[in-house]
């Protein structure tokens, strides 16, 4: 292909693949693992899906399909910030369930996807070259959603080397942030937004309300946004069961940043959401983005266009988070389900005795395999990724594009596979591990 055709930034998109893990995905997906059809077959630890609870929204989502009418609205433009009555329901939804405080509104937005609520997030807060810290490591993906259109740079804050130096404990703290702040001050850089995601990726660490007050009276001071994205409130794992409550020291109690937000009420502190881990719906594309900063909500809907969510999406959310009943049974599936999945990996994890962080919420482990490196380099982590994936058909995430010093470290995600499948590739994990 002759790039020559295409703009500066095209030129560097057509060569830059998103994820590094992508093309083997590709490849994996078309050779799927299958007891009986295909028992050599690969499993996809690599992408945070949650197929655990796909049928239950799937049942849902054809009733609605099948018993109701499409509005007139479904067909038209609408508002860029979302249809008023959905931004309606999805702040009832908000209040009752994930904030556990009163939400407006007009202080809600949708975007097509996490994804795109983080980019229009970027670009309205922060010019090109101005810096986005982000605690270590960090979902890797992050990197373009604010680099590629908006131009925003990202800093690794590194809070920690070796993954027991933190356990399951949320590791910014205020000297940490000072320091990061007197390091891009001496480069000549504009600390412009500190992104926390709680629980995380892919530590699955969470931040209680005192530390998220404390960060946020800093960002306040500092002018600096900080903003939150709570995209896996609902996947917590349950760390009273008898297998795993020995992995935690403290017990920490979600909070939403939105009540940190409602009681400082500052045009420096936002909250992301979205659909696509929680409620399993990552085809859908739906992205939610919460701030009391009116300007902010106002270049939201000025410049959202290219973002929206389809309206018939819109629909079928609406109506699907109209129903209360359902909405709560689904949460405390949500929870029962991730916990057993997530049990089955560090019971492997554990029998081998493989290093991980204990995991609060979200879909996955983070776990330390550098013992099996041949080489503490890029490329021996590469190595050992590829190695995994051509003799067990497990494919993991790699540490690459983390922020993470430290080689050998891989995420896991737990979810994406029926828990009788994830038996068999945590088997086949062991077994070449042991042989190493
Ligand atoms: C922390 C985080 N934010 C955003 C996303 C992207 O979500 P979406 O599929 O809704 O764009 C992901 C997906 O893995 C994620 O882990």
């Amino acid at each position: 292909m002759n790039n020559n055709s295409l703009s500066l930034r095209g030129e560097e998109l057509a060569s830059n693949p998103a994820r590094v893990d992508m093309e083997l995905f590709f490849e994996a997906s078309q050779n799927l693992y299958c007891p009986e059809t295909n028992p050599d077959g690969a499993f996809l630890l690599n992408v945070a899906e949650n197929h655990l609870m796909s049928g239950y929204i799937k049942k849902e989502l054809t009733d609605i399909t099948l018993n109701s009418s499409i509005p007139d609205w479904v067909l038209n433009y609408t508002d860029p910030s979302g249809h008023p009555e959905v931004r309606e329901t999805i702040a009832l939804f908000m209040e009752k369930h994930l904030c556990k405080c009163p939400i407006h509104p007009d202080t809600i937005g949708f975007s097509a996807g996490a994804a795109a609520i983080i980019e229009i997030s970027s670009f309205i807060l922060a010019d090109k070259g101005e810096v986005v810290v982000i605690p270590s490591p960090s979902y890797p993906v992050y990197t373009g959603d604010i680099g590629i259109k908006s131009g925003l740079e990202r800093y690794d804050l590194q809070t920690h080397f070796h993954i027991e130096e933190t356990g399951s404990a949320a590791p910014v703290t205020i000297p940490i942030l000072e320091k990061a702040k007197t390091d891009l001050v001496a480069k000549g850089k504009q600390f412009k937004i500190l992104l926390i995601t709680s629980p995380d990726n892919p530590t699955g660490c969470m931040y209680g309300e005192g530390q998220l007050r404390e960060l946020a009276n800093w960002c306040i001071k500092n002018e600096v946004h900080m903003v939150v994205n709570e995209i896996y409130a609902f996947s917590q794992i349950d760390t009273s069961d008898d297998l795993i409550s020995i992995d935690y020291k403290e017990d920490v109690k979600y909070s939403s940043f939105a009540n940190v937000m409602k009681d400082l009420h500052s045009d420096y502190l936002h909250l992301w959401y979205g659909l696509s881990k929680d409620f399993a719906m990552s085809g859908l594309r739906f992205g939610i983005v919460h701030s009391l900063n009116q300007d902010f909500m106002n270049a939201f809907r000025n410049g959202n266009i290219p973002h929206m969510v389809s309206n018939h999406t819109q629909w079928m959310i609406g109506e699907l988070f109209k129903r209360n009943d359902f909405l709560e049974d689904y949460i405390q599936e949500n929870k029962k389900q991730v916990t057993t999945s997530y049990k089955e990996v560090v019971k492997t994890l554990k029998k081998i005795g493989v290093p991980y962080v204990p995991a609060r919420g979200s879909l996955f482990i983070w776990t330390d395999l550098s013992k099996y490196l041949k080489e503490d380099t890029d490329q021996g982590q590469e190595d050992l990724w590829i190695s995994i994936y051509k003799n067990t058909g497990v494919l993991l995430t790699p540490g690459a594009g983390f922020g993470h010093q430290k080689k050998g470290l891989f995420r896991i995600v737990h979810s994406a596979l029926p828990t009788s499948h994830l038996k068999v590739a945590m088997e086949k994990l062991e077994r070449y591990l042991l042989a190493q």
